[in-house]
């Protein structure tokens, strides 16, 4: 797409409308080349660094495989892994990795931060998620989205259940405001996201023509909609001690069957960025198993296998977002 060369992705409004769905748009070109067997490679010769400070499998390994699709390479900085923040300040290692890289993937905690990064690294940054936003998330989920609607997404209706404040809620919001769809935040009021975030979402409906509720009733909130999505109820960097208050909190939030049904869309798909807790497959799911004897939270196991989910659709559409990504920025120069 013209016009994204040399830009970061720090949030999803650093892009407008028709650039976010030119870049959809470009993933799913790319997924088509790639299972085709046809991929152009436009990265050859170009760096990539990715900074992790805090963990991930789905953000790290699709920036990995879609620099090595296009012929870049890549160098993974783990949270240990740099002096960044022990030695030396964010300014100075984002001018330093900025003159060897092309490029750099930055997932840490606060926004602030990634943003001076940002400012100082004269290359393109990309946001790999904070603590507020999780863009190219957003982009595998619209791509995911697109794949499984039979209608412009301007005419879906989505809802987001449980904790929204954080970036997982931020986004959705945001992104579904700015794409003009029918977007429900359903969750108790103080788990809605901050109000500068509400008010912005309001201003882009206002241009947009979205349609933007925020409910605590979920039989109300998921009427209608044509997906249903959650994230975690703690999610990284947040304490342990934080899971018995959010468990009380959300636990009517959580997807269920039911909620599917209540949507009166026989067809309604279920998303999620993963990594969920549907079984007990996970140290902390065991721990919270013995503690409270539920054997899933945010979503029931049934709701994840069944054929309403498509949340490995969206896994993989990370990979392939990330990729149009890279190619945008930096596959035109
Ligand atoms: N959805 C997501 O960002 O997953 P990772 O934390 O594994 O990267
Ligand atoms: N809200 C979650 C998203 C994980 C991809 C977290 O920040 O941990």
């Amino acid at each position: 797409p013209p016009g994204l060369a040399g830009r970061h992705f720090l949030k999803e409004l650093d892009f407008d409308a028709e650039e976010f769905r030119s870049l959809i748009a470009l993933a799913a070109e790319l997924k088509a080349a790639k299972r085709a067997g046809g991929e152009a490679r436009r990265l050859v010769g170009r760096n990539i660094a990715l900074i992790f400070e805090k963990t991930s499998t789905r953000t790290r390994c699709a920036f990995e495989v879609a620099a090595a699709d296009q012929g870049a390479t890549t160098t993974y900085l783990d949270p240990a892994g740099s002096q960044m923040g022990h030695k030396e300040s964010v300014k100075d290692t984002a001018r330093v990795l900025g003159r060897m890289f092309d490029a750099i993937e930055y997932r840490g905690d606060s926004q602030e931060k990634v943003e001076e990064f940002a400012a100082h690294a004269g290359v393109p940054v990309y946001n790999g998620l904070t603590d507020d936003w999780h863009p190219t998330q957003m982009l595998a989920d619209i791509l995911t989205m697109t794949e499984h609607a039979d209608r412009p997404l301007a005419e879906l209706a989505f809802a987001y259940l449980g904790d929204a404040r954080f970036n997982m809620g931020n986004s959705y919001l945001i992104t579904g405001a700015l794409l003009g769809m029918d977007v429900r935040i359903v969750a108790p009021e103080a788990y809605w996201p901050a109000e500068p975030v509400i008010a912005r979402a309001r201003l882009l409906a206002e241009q947009s023509g979205a349609r933007l509720t925020l409910t605590e009733e979920v039989a109300e909130g998921v009427r209608g909609a044509d997906f249903v999505a959650t994230d975690v109820w703690v999610s990284m960097g947040e304490p342990k001690e934080v899971w018995d208050e959010r468990i009380l909190a959300l636990r009517p939030y959580a997807v269920t069957m039911d909620v599917l049904r209540a949507t009166g869309k026989p067809a309604v798909k279920f998303l999620h960025c993963l990594p969920a807790f549907h079984d007990l497959g996970t140290k902390i799911g065991r721990e919270i198993h013995e503690r409270h004897g539920l054997s899933s939270l945010e979503v029931t196991d049934e709701v994840f296998e069944s054929a309403h989910s498509v949340v490995f659709d969206e896994a993989e559409n990370r990979m392939h977002t990330i990729k149009a990504v890279l190619v945008a920025t930096l596959g035109g120069r």
